[in-house]
């Protein structure tokens, strides 16, 4: 196991426990101690588009093995020697084939249908939506409620084969692409049912410099995030800016 934290959160807490204590309970787990994933193949749903594109390249960066998938082959296969880096492209089947974790980054227009076509390729896989169910009008941006209650949910319930965790929505896919950028300075909520697939997700995270991705709660829980993106589009509108989120004293 190797933490994919920062640095000074990955060392363990001193013992509080009494001796009679330890010998009754194991010690509680240090959070910021994630597993190695670097190995893992990462493929992305949608990924020509600018969100996946960016994160595709951030991940590829940081020297993940990644495939850009698309509806069709060969707009990945641009999109992938575009970002080089080792990216490959392929069609969202092949992808999602082909990969360990699947992160779901199509519009929220398509999420349902791309999902229930994909069901078993995605068997099996660990699936990351950061997929933000949103409407605009003139008054701005904001949050939709879906049926199943957030995306991620919809995703777990068309799903049921799949290890489906949410993560990734308050991301500026601007800053995500833009070569220049050394850091990306951004928590990463992750939402999930299965503590050791949070945790996969949260290193993979924390791969990208600067990010840090923390344990968020449970997928009923999805919405508000997912919502949370309409406010943070009203803060950038304002002040003319690409926010982040940050979440303190963690
Ligand atoms: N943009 C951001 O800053 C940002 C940040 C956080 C989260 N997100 C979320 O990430 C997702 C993608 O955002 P984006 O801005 O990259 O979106 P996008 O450009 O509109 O779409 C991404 C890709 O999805 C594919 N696609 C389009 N319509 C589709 C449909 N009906 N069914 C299946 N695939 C379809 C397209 O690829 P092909 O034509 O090649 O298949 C497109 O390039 C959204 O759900 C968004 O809420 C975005």
């Amino acid at each position: 196991m190797s933490g994919a934290g920062p640095e000074h959160a990955r060392k363990v807490g001193p013992m509080t426990s009494t001796s009679t204590d330890s010998a009754q309970k194991a010690p509680a787990k240090d959070p910021w101690d994630l597993p190695d994933v670097s190995g893992l193949v990462v493929g992305v749903l949608g990924g020509t588009g600018p969100q996946g594109k960016g994160l595709a390249y951030r991940l590829a960066r940081a020297g993940q093995k990644v495939i850009i998938g698309s509806r069709a082959a060969e707009r990945a296969q641009a999109a992938a020697d575009e970002l080089g880096h080792g990216v490959e492209g392929a069609d969202n089947a092949e992808t999602a084939r082909r990969s360990d974790i699947v992160i779901v980054a199509v519009p929220w227009d398509g999420h349902g249908k791309t999902l229930e076509s994909l069901r078993e390729e995605l068997a099996g896989k660990l699936v990351v939506d950061c997929v933000n169910p949103l409407g605009f009008d003139k008054k701005g941006a904001y949050a939709l409620k879906p049926e199943e209650g957030s995306a991620a949910e919809q995703a777990a319930a068309l799903l049921p084969d799949s290890r489906v965790t949410a993560a990734f929505h308050h991301l500026s896919a601007v800053l995500l692409q833009d070569p220049e950028i050394e850091e990306i300075d951004t928590d990463v909520m992750v939402l999930g049912e299965e503590r050791a697939d949070v945790e996969i997700v949260q290193a993979l995270a924390g791969r990208i410099p600067g990010m840090r991705g923390i344990f968020s709660g449970r997928l009923r829980n999805a919405h508000q995030v997912e919502s949370l993106v309409a406010n943070l589009i009203s803060v950038n509108r304002r002040y003319k800016a690409h926010a982040g989120l940050r979440l303190t004293d963690l």
